[in-house]
């Protein structure tokens, strides 16, 4: 079991420092995030310190210019970007949260560095506080398109791998609406969770 993470101070310094940065406009969304992980952890019976963790760094680099954001991908050695990562810009602001929240906030748990890292797009095998986050993310309160709060109840009444599969679908079909290819690593999620939920876990 990874080291649970308790120390206020680290979080609340994390907190003041995504604050510091996330223009007014995505507040919303960053604690809509934070909120909505501590109660899905909760639901889920997944530790909450984790999910909160997760929550406070996962924005921590979006709003850094991608050009900036690029730049700075080959430093990430905690988890490097894939051929595929160093094509999709929207993905970068993950992997460079993960290493930050390892080089600066000294963070070692590894799956949190993956909630962190691969929060846009899931993967395969992530932890559970890894799909908190992903479904954390979507979900989160400040999202009200059409039917959200609707679809909000019903993936918080199911188990947490068949609400992140939900999501991912929901994703993929988004962007095959939008005639855009997606992610190697969204689609690997994908069938990691339906193996998963055939074999009943
Ligand atoms: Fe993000
Ligand atoms: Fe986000």
């Amino acid at each position: 079991m990874p080291e649970t993470i308790t120390d206020p101070h680290l979080l609340a310094a994390i907190r003041q420092e995504l604050l510091a940065r996330t223009p007014p406009s995505r507040v919303p969304h960053v604690m809509g995030v934070e909120g909505m992980a501590v109660v899905l952890a909760r639901h889920w019976g997944v530790e909450v310190e984790r999910a909160l963790l997760a929550a406070l760094l996962h924005d921590l680099a979006k709003a850094l210019p991608p050009e900036e954001q690029r730049a700075r991908l080959a430093a990430c050695t905690v988890i490097p970007a894939t051929p595929e990562d160093w094509e999709c810009a929207p993905v970068w602001h993950g992997l460079l949260a993960a290493q930050e929240a390892h080089d600066v906030y000294g963070v070692t748990d590894r799956d949190v560095l993956e909630a962190v890292a691969w929060h846009s797009t899931g993967a395969p095998d992530l932890a559970d506080v890894g799909l908190v986050l992903y479904v954390a993310d979507f979900l989160e309160p400040s999202r009200n398109w059409p039917g959200a709060p609707e679809h909000r109840r019903r993936l918080q009444a199911l188990p947490l791998p068949a609400a992140a599969l939900e999501v991912a679908r929901h994703k993929l079909q988004n962007l095959k609406t939008k005639g855009r290819v997606a992610h190697p690593r969204t689609r690997a999620l994908r069938r990691w969770l339906e193996s998963r939920l055939e074999k009943g876990g």
